[in-house]
């Protein structure tokens, strides 16, 4: 028996094609995991050629790893490369059933990307965001067809993290919630349904961590501390590696959403903005291996 709330599985849509609005990190990375678990066509999209050409070609390069690691045969992998396209046109999304996007987080760049999107797509066809912390329903507030947006969020690196949160809106429709919750048992993801609340589950709960590891630092105690102290914890990453994986931009765009949504319960911080346009906090050596922290944003610290 289907349990009470669970959308009714009968009602998915089939996706035989997926579009990806946006060809940044989050984007490449979860075109390559439709592509990998459902085998359809893949097309990406983004501001200029540029960008789509580095989504592509990230996708490729992934794909050959897969084949070298012996995960894929080299037949599967030029089956994999061949279902991918990229393009400048939104109207090459003619055809998908699944759009989903991650664009720049800044709700009226969200909203006119699915706007423009949705007359080129079928009415049946859903619109999915990866966004972090916007509002889902405003996301979809300027569409004619509200009922089939959904979020979709999924968490850095989404080959390895098992975790989906899909998020109903007010006006999300059954068919449009069973897609998603099928599509991401397809992708091989754990779904959790949440509601249409600033950082839905995941993000508001890092945000507070990470927020109040800011703080820690911001009142004088060094991050090599804060990382020491949180070991102990059992966290798979300490708070320094896990704002770098998040990348500090986005990791500093997230903290103040929640601020702004909750000003008395989320801390805002000063330093990670310089930090974020300094550009990194991590030393790495050429493979990526962390060395321990940049003396420049040592320094930004340190004030
Ligand atoms: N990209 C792709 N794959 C990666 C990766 C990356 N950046 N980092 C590690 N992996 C893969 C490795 O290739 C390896 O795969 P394999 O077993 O198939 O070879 C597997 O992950 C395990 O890697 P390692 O053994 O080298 O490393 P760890 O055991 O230390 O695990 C980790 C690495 C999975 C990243 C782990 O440290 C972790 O879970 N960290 C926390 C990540 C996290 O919290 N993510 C959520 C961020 S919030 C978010 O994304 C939301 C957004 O809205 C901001």
């Amino acid at each position: 028996k289907r349990p009470a709330g669970a959308p009714d599985k009968a009602l998915a849509k089939p996706v035989t094609k997926v579009g990806v609005l946006g060809a940044g990190y989050m984007a490449s990375q979860f075109a390559l995991l439709f592509l990998r678990r459902l085998q359809v066509p893949v097309v990406i999209t983004d501001l200029d050629q540029a960008r789509v050409d580095k989504g592509v070609g990230y996708i490729h390069d992934e794909v050959g790893k897969l084949a070298e690691k012996g995960r894929i045969s080299s037949d599967e992998a030029n089956r994999l490369r061949a279902l991918v396209t990229g393009t400048t046109d939104k109207a090459d999304f003619f055809d998908c059933d699944w759009v989903i996007e991650a664009v720049f987080e800044e709700l009226s760049i969200k909203q006119d990307v699915f706007a423009e999107v949705e007359k080129f797509i079928s009415p049946d066809a859903v619109l999915a965001t990866n966004t972090s912390s916007l509002s889902v329903e405003r996301i979809g507030a300027k569409l004619e067809h509200p009922e089939r947006v959904v979020g979709f969020h999924f968490f850095t690196p989404v080959a390895v993290m098992p975790l989906i949160e899909v998020v109903k809106t007010l006006h999300t429709d059954e068919a449009t919630l069973s897609t998603a919750m099928v599509t991401a048992a397809n992708l091989r993801k754990n779904a959790v349904i949440t509601a249409d609340t600033p950082g839905f589950v995941v993000n508001r709960v890092l945000a507070k961590l990470l927020g109040e590891a800011m703080h820690a630092v911001d009142s004088g105690t060094s991050f090599e501390t804060v990382d020491k102290a949180m070991a102990p914890l059992g966290l798979p990453m300490p708070p320094s590696m896990l704002l770098d994986l998040v990348g500090l931009k986005v990791g500093a765009h997230v903290l103040d959403t929640h601020h702004a949504a909750f000003p008395d319960r989320f801390y805002r911080s000063e330093n990670l903005h310089k930090l974020a346009e300094y550009g990194t906090l991590l030393e790495k050596d050429a493979k990526g291996k962390v060395k321990g922290f940049d003396k420049g944003a040592l320094k930004i610290l340190a004030g």
